[in-house]
Parts: C-alpha cells; structure tokens; sequence
C-alpha cells in the first residue's frame, strides 16, 4: 500500500510541468506553441528568456530530486525498499512525459531525470550531469549531450551499485528519454538541429 500511494505522488508531483508554469509567470508564450514544442528548459530558452529558462531547469529538476530524496530519506521507516525507490523514480519521471495536469502532454525528461539521479546518489547525478556538460559544451547540442549523457547514465549506476531495482528504473528512464528524443536523432542526422541559445521561436 505504501509503494502504491508514494508512486502515486511522485506521479503527481512529476506531472507539474514547470516549462508551462514558469512561462505563465514570466508571462511568455506556452512552449508548447513554439521552438521544439517541448515543455523544457531548452525550449523555453528559446523564448529568449534566460530567467525562465532556469527556473524551468531548477523546478524540474527538484520535482524529481523531491521525490526520490523524500522516498529514501523518509518512507523508509514506512517500509519502502529499493523496488519503491525505483518505482518512484519511474513515476516522477513518467509523470513528467505524461503529466495528469497538462493533458499528458509533456516533455523529454532530461532535468527531471537528473533531479532524480542526484537524490539516488549524487556522483551518480554529477557524473551524468559532468557528461551532459562536456557535450553540450563541444558540440552545443541540448539534444545531444541528453542522449550521450542518458546512455552513460545506468553504466555509471551500475558501476557504483551494481544491479539492483534502481538500476532498471535508471536503464528505462534512460530508453523513455532516448525515445522522446526520436525527432531529434532526425535533426542532428540532417543537420538541422538548433543550437543551445539560438532563438528560432518558429514552430518545428
Ligand atoms: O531537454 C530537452 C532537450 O534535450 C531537447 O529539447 O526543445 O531541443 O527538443 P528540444
């Protein structure tokens, strides 16, 4: 019973889609409309905004940090083990691609699995988020560095913890991420990906 309702609320908190909200705020255009069309830090960065860009960064990184730090730190003495642990991760995450609140219309997932590798264990989140960097850096695809940093993801965790529940909720979060990154593995093949920062507002 304790698994089922924490899954249900990393659910629900994962389903928040900080892109949606902070752009509301900030009283720009949903980003759902322009760029990408993707809910995400990279889009909204896109709206010219680096403020909002940010702040959708931080809030979906700490929705999936919340839930996870809170399951591990706190749900314990409730009885939740490692199969919750990872259920909750799942759930945080899938509640970001399918959000309850915004139609189940949502995004690719890349800050909010990084919230969620960092409450899992924070080497694990720093190396991944050390990858995504250098990538991004080099090549100044967002897309990109996701994708290589999603594939060295369960690599990392497996070389730390080895194989356990975590590390499946940690490989198919990494292929739901692959996944949703399916139109740009197209862009990046034809050359026509945007690079971090570049403004084209028009809808892909
Ligand atoms: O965070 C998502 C990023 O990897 C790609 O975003 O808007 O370029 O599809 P976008």
């Amino acid at each position: 019973m304790t698994t089922l309702l924490l899954t249900i609320a990393a659910y629900l908190i994962g389903s928040i889609s900080f892109a949606v909200v902070v752009s509301k705020a900030y009283g720009l255009d949903d980003p759902r409309t322009y760029g990408s069309g993707n809910p995400g830090a990279t889009n909204v960065l896109r709206s010219g905004s680096k403020g909002a860009a940010i702040w959708t960064l931080v809030g979906d990184a700490f929705k999936g940090w919340l839930a996870v730090w809170l399951t591990i730190h706190f749900a314990g003495r409730l009885g939740a083990d490692d199969t919750t642990i990872a259920l909750v991760a799942l759930a945080v995450f899938l509640g970001h691609l399918w959000p309850v609140f915004f139609r189940f219309v949502g995004g690719k997932g890349v800050a909010t699995a990084l919230g969620v590798l960092l409450a899992l264990n924070v080497w694990l989140g720093l190396a991944t988020l050390v990858t995504w960097l250098v990538v991004a850096y080099a090549f100044r695809y967002s897309s990109l560095a996701a994708l290589i940093a999603s594939l060295f993801a369960p690599f990392y965790y497996g070389l730390l913890f080895g194989i356990e529940p975590q590390f499946f909720a940690v490989l198919v979060m990494s292929g739901l991420l692959i996944w949703r990154h399916a139109s740009n593995i197209g862009k990046l093949i034809a050359g026509k990906e945007s690079r971090i920062g570049s403004k084209g507002k028009a809808k892909a």
